[in-house]
């Protein structure tokens, strides 16, 4: 990679933005507005110590080659092009463009996409698979959809044509192996119908393949590979970013076709999760284009089973959170297809929280018996005890009280005799002068550690589970722990051997971070600062193991169980309240 380094020796990052964007000295750093989102007060900062430029506004930015590859809107080899011209750098011919194993897959991925589009083009019965369920050309075209043969081989020959090694197509799981022994390699996904799964800037990285009818598995998805993991992952965000800016709103769904066919229904601000849970990362993610969520899932029992879980986890954040149930059919695809009209109309109207909890508890228990109004009660008080204010409490206990036939007074009676403190879910924020929240108090209490090296020892004292909640951090701390135990000793250059290329940038970013909001402090604030984060991320952290108990407690039907799980739950409030 001598290339690379000849280019960053010959452009600093302040020259290249310098050529955007007008730049103005702050201190060490230099600012402009940003190149990337419209503001009218600078938030972009370059840095020519870090060699980076970073966006606090939108938070985009990163090195020369990251920059450039976002404000020329190209990939990696392209944006190394660019720069080789611009600094006279001659790239050696044959030069591998791609810089990793990520870049690598990609590019893999790229050219898998188009062949299984080209033999889907070549295969009209499985053209009219997607025609059949209502697709159009253009849909199938803006989506990449494609067609993986009945083969073992065919893409295998195909991508070995295009100099690819053998290594570096197992690495991005397009071709599989047996066994280490057995050193055959055969294509995946075969008489599969494909669909490109693309990273929220347009990457492919990786696939799902469908069963051509019925059987199983109905899906068969890309494994973890450098360029995909599919909880980082939110599929259609690429196509649906734009849309969901606009609308100020994110509709999180479960399946590929469902995105596929709301889109070309006009429901353009939908994603789903790839065949998982929601995650927390993918919520962070989201949280870059909007605040406001709006969970669409299958109306099945697994469907109504995944929106609590999603709910429980976005409460966690400062996400503003509505659901739409989907009116007709099993899934938003199925209501699309039936009834467009009932769709728009659901799309248009979706409900709060609270009325999906009623609905769920009215239409699952028995408001007439006594048993029934127990069971509904059991369900909904605990919810209605964590609305914010007593207002809000009467609303929904007058509404409960309607539902069951009784007196508000009554219900009021037995939510103030309810056992257990108000938790708290979300402190307000530990830090973030002028309540910029986009970075998580994990990456704070980070950048603090790549800022000040020496207060390391009492972060890691501090923070109760070793695991940091916002998983995109998760490295970071590993890498910290891992040079601290060899070496009793944090070394910021160090620290980077243990990181991906990517994962050093934001090493930088995160220290530039805690420069440029605090950027005169004393130690004592320093210190009070850090361990309000601690606090606060300790407190989170024992928020949603609490709120793991509660779930389970409501769904164990075993009393052993559930009595083993009240003791867990007690022990974890004991903690919280220690805090
Ligand atoms: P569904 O079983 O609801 O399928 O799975 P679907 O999306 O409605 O698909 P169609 O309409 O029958 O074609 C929902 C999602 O769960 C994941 C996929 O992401 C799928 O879109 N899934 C499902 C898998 O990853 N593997 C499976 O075997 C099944
Ligand atoms: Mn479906």
């Amino acid at each position: 990679m001598d290339h690379l380094e000849e280019i960053r020796a010959r452009i600093g990052i302040e020259e290249l933005v310098g050529s955007y964007v007008q730049l103005k000295k702050a201190g060490r750093n230099l600012k402009g507005l940003c190149p990337f989102h419209n503001e009218k007060s600078p938030s972009f900062i370059v840095s020519p110590d870090k060699g980076i430029a970073y966006c606090f506004g939108c938070h985009q930015g990163g090195d020369i080659f990251k920059f450039t590859q976002l404000v020329e809107n190209v990939n990696f080899p392209e944006a190394l092009k660019i720069l080789a011209q611009k600094t006279g750098v001659k790239l050696p011919e044959h030069a591998p463009l791609v810089a990793n194993q990520r870049l690598k897959t990609i590019e893999i991925n790229q050219w898998a996409t188009q062949f299984y589009q080209e033999k889907l083009e070549a295969n009209p019965p499985m053209k009219n698979y997607f025609l059949d369920r209502g697709l159009t050309d253009e849909t199938i075209r803006k989506f990449k959809l494609g067609y993986a043969p009945d083969s073992f081989d065919q893409l295998k020959n195909f991508l070995a044509g295009k100099n690819f090694d053998k290594k570096d197509l197992i690495e991005a799981a397009v071709v599989s192996q047996r066994s280490i022994a057995d050193q055959n390699t055969y294509d995946r996904f075969r008489n599969r119908l494909m669909f490109p799964i693309f990273d929220h800037q347009d990457n492919p990285v990786g696939f799902s393949g469908r069963i051509v009818g019925q059987g199983e598995p109905k899906y068969i998805n890309s494994p973890e590979t450098p360029a995909y993991s599919k909880s980082l992952i939110l599929y259609g965000l690429n196509w649906a970013k734009e849309s969901v800016k606009a609308k100020d709103m994110a509709i999180f769904m479960e399946g590929y076709m469902d995105v596929i066919a709301a889109h070309q229904a006009g429901t353009t601000n939908a994603m789903a999760t790839c065949g998982t849970a929601l995650t927390p990362q993918q919520l962070k993610l989201i949280q870059r284009y909007t605040k406001n969520v709006c969970f669409c899932f299958d109306g099945d029992s697994a469907g109504k089973d995944a929106t609590f879980r999603a709910i429980e986890l976005a409460q966690l954040s400062e996400v503003n959170i509505q659901v739409i149930m989907v009116p007709e059919g099993k899934d938003p695809d199925e209501c699309i297809k039936k009834n467009p009209a009932a769709w728009q109309k659901a799309v248009e109207n979706p409900i709060s929280v609270m009325d999906f909890y009623f609905d769920f508890a009215l239409s699952h228990f028995d408001s007439k018996s006594i048993q029934g109004k127990r069971q509904i009660m059991d369900f909904l008080m605990p919810v209605i005890k964590t609305a914010k204010s007593e207002v809000e409490q009467n609303i929904h206990l007058n509404r409960l009280a309607l539902e069951l036939k009784t007196d508000t007074k009554l219900l009021w009676n037995d939510l103030r005799a309810m056992k257990g403190k108000k938790i708290a879910v979300q402190e307000t924020s530990a830090t973030g002068p002028k309540g910029r929240e986009q970075f998580s108090q994990e990456e704070y209490l980070l950048g603090f550690v790549f800022s000040h090296p020496e207060i390391y020892p009492e972060v890691a004292k501090g923070l109760i589970e070793n695991i940091p909640l916002d998983p995109n951090t998760e490295r970071f701390y590993k890498a910290c722990k891992t040079v601290y135990t060899r070496e009793s000793f944090i070394d910021l250059a160090h620290i980077k051997e243990e990181l991906s290329e990517e994962d050093r940038g934001r090493v930088e970013v995160l220290g530039l971070l805690v420069d440029e909001e605090y950027p005169d402090f004393s130690e004592e604030t320093r210190n009070r600062e850090i361990r309000k984060l601690i606090r606060a991320i300790n407190l989170r952290n024992l928020t949603g193991i609490h709120k793991e108990y509660q779930y389970k407690i409501r769904l164990s039907q075993d009393p052993e169980q559930t009595k083993v799980l009240l003791n867990r739950l007690k022990e974890t409030s004991e903690l919280m309240q220690g805090i």
